[in-house]
């Protein structure tokens, strides 16, 4: 989501003359965005402002103004800490904040006597009311934020102190951003949201959509190729989001599916409000209504009061459900969450070797799952070019990267891809006669 925001950051500015530039010691101001997940990756925000404080006086050395921004999650939770311990920075703004980045600008440009400029209130009115309906497409596939905010009050997150309450997008106002996207070349929309599968939107007509319904009217644009959306909440796979599985072939046949544990008693203390039975069960549900769906998951190791036997149960659940790809973590103690007040924290030297255990085994299904599709012709969506000349890269309906041996020609288009190495991370692949044929 914050490729996304960072994207209409750029649309928000562009009126008032700022463009995007590769080289950021020659940049009139610099933005960093944030997230405050992990306890790392929050720490990265005092990293990386300790190094462009240097480019900002290398700057104001030469008589220029380089103006420093903080956006995100660290800016919502710890602004006047930021402030404070970086009095340098022009700009801190949360994620609801940044429509009014012009105005945050002309108030910096006015003087900062007191400081740089802080917004982290959550308005009254919705970014998304504001900022401007066009945009510019980022290629052949876009992010499109349909849902924001979480009310899941998982034990260990800070999404919903940062990100706030669940607010779902009108539909209309979804169907016409990607009606834009389309009209721009684009092929496939990733659905963003941090509860993507809670989506309720309320339509002009005061009736409520869900995501379902969403997903039914997007399938409707013609151009429109692919739709996907990520992240999903276990309780959330409702039974009209199971048919859309099984009746919209649009819909990629690829789900993120976070599970976070396999133990009952570390799933309850969580607050994640289902049973590692009632996980697989939402995914035997899937796999009967798309049999060929890809599975993606998010994993925390050493919550506390994690007992051997509770790790134990992760990997069980691994096995059962498997997984095409995942994501996995130590777990990091956030503070104003509850879990971080929790007794029993696990020492870091017990999560280190659970990390490593449960990657293992997500790394072997992954190249397991990779090598599966030796043999196999795909669909691929051709997004960019690849590292060597004559490369294209691109993605397999299961969100596995291809590299395939084609010409620019076909950038942006999807082809039949014959695939001849499931590696580890990525398919290799040439086109496929049919498609090699049609273009001759
Ligand atoms: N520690 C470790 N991982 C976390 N996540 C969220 N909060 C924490 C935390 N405190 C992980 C979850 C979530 C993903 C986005 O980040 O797995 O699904
Ligand atoms: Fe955080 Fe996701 Fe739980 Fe919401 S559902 S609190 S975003 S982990």
């Amino acid at each position: 989501m914050n490729v996304y925001d960072s994207a209409r950051m750029a649309d928000v500015l562009a009126p008032i003359g700022y463009g995007p530039t590769d080289d950021p010691a020659d940049a009139d101001m610099v933005i960093i965005n944030t997230c405050h997940i992990r306890e790392k990756a929050a720490e990265k925000t005092y990293s990386e402002l300790g190094r462009l404080r240097q480019l900002q006086e290398r700057k104001a050395a030469r008589g220029g103004r380089m103006l420093l921004a903080v956006a995100g999650c660290v800016a919502q939770a710890e602004g006047a800490e930021i402030l404070a311990r970086a009095p340098f920075v022009d700009m801190v703004f949360g994620p609801q904040a940044y429509h009014r980045l012009p105005e945050l600008v002309a108030r910096v440009h006015r003087g900062r006597a007191g400081g740089g400029v802080l917004d982290t209130d959550f308005p009254a009115v919705t970014k998304f009311d504001e900022l401007p309906a066009a945009r510019p497409a980022p290629g052949p596939t876009a992010f499109l934020t349909v849902q924001e905010g979480c009310d899941k009050f998982c034990t260990f997150c800070v999404v919903p102190y940062t990100r706030g309450a669940e607010y779902g997008r009108p539909p209309e106002a979804v169907l016409a951003e990607a009606q834009a996207l389309v009209d721009q070349g684009v092929m496939e929309i990733t659905l963003l949201g941090q509860n993507v599968n809670a989506y309720h939107g309320t339509a002009a007509d005061g009736r409520s959509w869900s995501l379902a319904a969403l997903v039914g009217a997007l399938a409707e644009i013609d151009g429109l190729a692919r739709i996907r959306y990520t992240t999903s909440h276990p309780r959330d796979m409702s039974a009209d989001l199971l048919a859309a599985h099984r009746d919209c072939g649009k819909l990629m046949p690829y789900l993120h599916l976070p599970a976070q544990a396999g133990s009952d008693r570390v799933l309850q203390a969580m607050n994640r409000r289902y049973s590692a039975a009632e996980y697989l069960e939402a995914v035997a549900d899937l796999r009967a209504a798309r049999p060929d769906i890809a599975l993606s998951g998010d994993f925390i190791v050493g919550f506390p009061g994690e007992s051997d036997a509770d790790f134990e149960a992760t990997l069980a659940l691994v096995r059962a459900a498997g997984y095409a790809q995942a994501y996995s973590f130590k777990y990091s103690r956030r503070p104003g969450t509850p879990a971080a007040e929790l007794p029993d924290q696990v020492p870091e030297d017990v999560k280190a070797e659970r990390l490593d255990a449960l990657q293992e085994l997500l790394n072997h299904q992954q190249a397991t799952f990779n090598r599966g599709m030796e043999g196999r012709t795909l669909p691929v969506l051709l997004e960019r070019q690849g590292r060597q000349a004559g490369q294209l890269l691109g993605r397999s309906p299961y969100m596995q990267a291809v590299h395939v041996d084609a010409g620019p020609e076909r950038l942006g288009r999807i082809a039949e891809v014959e695939i001849t190495a499931g590696l580890a991370n990525s398919l290799a692949g040439r086109l496929a006669a049919t498609t090699a044929d049609a273009a001759a």
